[in-house]
């Protein structure tokens, strides 16, 4: 079977004031979900956007909605996104001790869920949940802000998260997220991403946005 990769484009670099436009721009490029970054201030050091954001974004498209919270208590938050429209939810690993009852509740409201690694986060922490999850999602920079340096560490990681999938759970894909570019993509998807999440490569790239998917979707196999 013929490997399917995605480009999700992160509208955290989007301006917002032609977001709808951005968007479907984005799509018509061949963009396959917009990812959404969701955050409090006191998990990271930004704050961003809420559910409206999500629903706005659900009347814009008909593209899957991945959305990443980056917040405290995301079991506080996670009805309000669901019903926002998101399709993919994305959790902490590292701020959530109750994994096994927010997972399953994450596919109780109707979302495929999505658990996150920071960079430093060994992959171990997965193994207890990964037959719960869709997507993994590893980060390539300490979450908070677009436009940071990728973080190369982080590549063998990947690998190691495959193999344990292709054990426990073979459907579930791997996203990566963070100072992702057409020069750090290939050793990623090399080691097993399928998602690659990105904001500035795609909303900052100086030919405009089809140019950043474009340059992106260079680098997939034909
Ligand atoms: C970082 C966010 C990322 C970010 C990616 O906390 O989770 O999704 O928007 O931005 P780039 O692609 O610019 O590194
Ligand atoms: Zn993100």
């Amino acid at each position: 079977m013929k490997t399917e990769y995605i480009i999700s484009p992160s509208i955290l670099s989007a301006d917002f004031s032609k977001l709808g436009e951005q968007i479907n721009v984005a799509e018509a490029a061949g963009a396959g979900w917009i990812h959404i970054d969701v955050m409090d201030g006191h998990f990271v050091p930004n704050i961003t956007m809420g559910p409206f954001i999500v629903e706005t974004c659900r009347r814009i498209t008909n593209l899957p909605i991945d959305v990443h919270l980056m917040i405290e208590s995301p079991e506080n938050m996670v009805e309000a996104f669901a019903k926002a429209g998101a399709d993919v939810l994305y959790v902490h690993v590292e701020n959530s001790p109750n994994l096994y009852n927010l997972l399953s509740r994450i596919r109780s409201l109707g979302c495929r869920p999505g658990l996150v690694l920071n960079p430093s986060t060994p992959a171990l922490l997965l193994e207890p949940v990964l037959h719960l999850i869709d997507v993994v999602m590893v980060m390539s920079v300490n979450p908070g802000f677009s436009g940071q340096v990728f973080i190369p560490e982080v590549t063998p990681k990947i690998t190691q998260i495959r193999r344990m999938m292709d054990l426990i759970n073979p459907e579930a894909v791997i996203a990566i997220d963070g100072g992702i570019t057409a020069e750090t993509l290939p050793a990623t998807l090399q080691a097993g991403a399928q998602v690659f999440i990105a904001a500035s490569a795609v909303f900052k790239h100086p030919q405009g946005i089809a140019a950043g998917i474009n340059e992106l979707r260079s680098c997939f196999p034909d």
